[in-house]
């Protein structure tokens, strides 16, 4: 958008002269525009939040860094030869002073690194657990039986489910507020369709089928490896209630993560939702020790429980509601907040997390456990996807560095020697550039002038006219 601006604004103000040479001119301007901004604001490969680029960074920074060094060190080729072949012109004086401040700029960008993963090896934390977010919803209908053992196939530490209450008391699992998106209720109750899930008595929502949307939609391009076996058991899934999903966590010695919603208040279990869940967790007969409760209502009622926050408050107040544990999302979680977590005896969750390099980061942050949408994907990661001690990281800057700093003198060395050596043996190139670099306004109104003579004193001594004022003389060469 700028570089555009930047082109239009040009041609504007140069109107007809905006010719090769030009064009050329401003091609080394953008060619470093780019690399400036493109250090700065590394695109939205990312995503579009502010806050994942600075994570990002923490991940990227120091490959960024090495990668733009030896794109602006390449450039010093194009600028060197520019400069050198032009001589002392403002423009190519501004030029090369923009060049030298970027690639000192670069030398310097290190120091504004920081890098969780920058640090001694020794000092790093046990592999953050992986909780299971609705299961594994990539391989599995998210929220149901299925899709919970494919999480604990993958070996997650936890299983973290989304809670509403049906019309007749019954805690069950589903993610969005109406049934719409991951039960095929459009074709059994078309006319209720648009209504919150928890006003529907169990009967009904147990009638629904739960897995044909997966298999229909195929979201996460993952039907495919299925077993004909297990395409048989997703197109016959239901829609699981808290206590199976209960039974089968305690089944397998794990923990649960409960997100609850309250119903609506016209619900006739709006003011007993939180006695119908733990009901459901006593009757499920799970210890009370493994299963987290989220909301920050009636935490008084829920003691047994573990307790996380989902707000990010100060230490003192945790401490003063008797909280240990922080559920927080990556773009929030800053590896400062996280240490000062983690110092004062609080647990700390990150969600959701499905990239390596996210993982690798808060691993090396120390956070001890994360949730995720991909089990699978992080159980692959056997080790933070890079880890430098202060020291390598030091060593590895200052060669750059030096490197770069070796090259761009090589190369400005080795241009001057190039153009002095086109001086002294090629005369004709020199000849040559120099015509063609004369902006061509000037070569048209000779052009026209040579007609005119020609016009008028018949086609003779051509050669004067066209290079009335250049230094060198073309007879001297014949
Ligand atoms: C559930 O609702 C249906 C009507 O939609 C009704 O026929 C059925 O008896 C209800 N079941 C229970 C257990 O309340
Ligand atoms: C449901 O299971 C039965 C056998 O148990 C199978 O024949 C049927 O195809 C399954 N339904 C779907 C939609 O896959
Ligand atoms: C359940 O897990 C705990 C640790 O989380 C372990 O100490 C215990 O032995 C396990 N119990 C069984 C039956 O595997
Ligand atoms: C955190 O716990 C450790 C041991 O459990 C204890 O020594 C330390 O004082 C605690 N720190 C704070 C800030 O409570």
């Amino acid at each position: 958008m700028l570089l555009l601006q930047i082109l239009a604004l040009c041609h504007i103000s140069l109107g007809q002269q905006l010719n090769l040479y030009w064009i050329h001119k401003i091609g080394v301007l953008a060619a470093l525009i780019t690399t400036v901004s493109g250090v700065v604001s590394i695109s939205d490969v990312w995503g579009d939040e502010w806050d994942i680029i600075l994570i990002s960074l923490q991940s990227t920074g120091p490959f960024l860094h090495i990668g733009a060094l030896a794109a602006v060190t390449a450039l010093g080729w194009l600028v060197a030869g520019h400069v050198i072949r032009a001589g002392r012109t403002k423009f190519h004086m501004i030029v090369l002073l923009v060049y030298l401040s970027v690639l000192l700029v670069l030398y310097m960008v290190p120091l504004a690194i920081t890098s969780p993963c920058i640090m001694d090896r020794n000092s790093l934390k046990p592999r953050p657990d992986v909780i299971g977010r609705r299961g594994a919803p990539m391989l599995a209908p998210e929220n149901t039986l299925m899709s919970f053992n494919k999480a604990l196939q993958q070996g997650v530490s936890s299983l973290e489910a989304d809670v509403s209450v049906s019309l007749d008391g019954v805690p069950f699992l589903m993610r969005d507020r109406t049934l719409r998106r991951t039960t095929n209720i459009a074709k059994v109750f078309p006319d209720k369709q648009h209504e919150d899930a928890s006003l529907f008595n169990w009967t009904e929502i147990r009638s629904l089928n739960a897995g044909q949307w997966f298999l229909e939609s195929d979201p996460y391009w993952t039907v495919g490896s299925l077993t004909g076996r297990e395409r048989n058991r997703m197109g016959n899934l239901t829609v699981c209630s808290l206590v199976e999903m209960l039974r089968l966590t305690a089944r397998a010695n794990r923990s649960a993560l409960l997100n609850l919603h309250r119903p609506p208040p016209e619900h006739p279990h709006y003011k007993t939702w939180i006695m119908d869940t733990l009901w459901a967790v006593q009757r499920s007969g799970i210890s009370q020790k493994r299963v987290t409760w989220t909301p920050d209502t009636d935490r008084g009622r829920v003691r047994g429980l573990q307790q996380t926050s989902l707000e990010k408050l100060s230490v003192e107040e945790f401490r003063h509601r008797g909280i240990s544990s922080l559920t927080l999302r990556y773009s929030q979680a800053s590896n400062k907040d996280i240490q000062d977590f983690l110092v004062n005896n609080m647990s700390v969750m990150v969600y959701p997390v499905n990239e390596p390099w996210l993982y690798s980061v808060l691993w090396c942050s120390g956070v001890p456990s994360v949730s995720s949408d991909a089990p699978q994907v992080l159980r692959k990661v056997p080790y933070p996807i890079w880890l430098m001690s202060p020291y390598e990281y030091c060593l590895v800057w200052i060669t750059s560095d030096l490197v770069s700093i070796a090259i761009v003198t090589g190369i400005f060395i080795f241009q001057k020697w190039r153009m002095s050596g086109m001086q002294n043996y090629n005369p004709e190139q020199i000849m040559l550039s120099a015509v063609t670099r004369r902006p061509s306004r000037d070569v048209n109104i000779m052009k026209e002038k040579l007609i005119f003579s020609e016009v008028s004193n018949g086609v003779t001594n051509t050669d004067e006219h066209l290079y009335p004022e250049n230094g060198y003389d073309i007879g001297q060469y014949k």
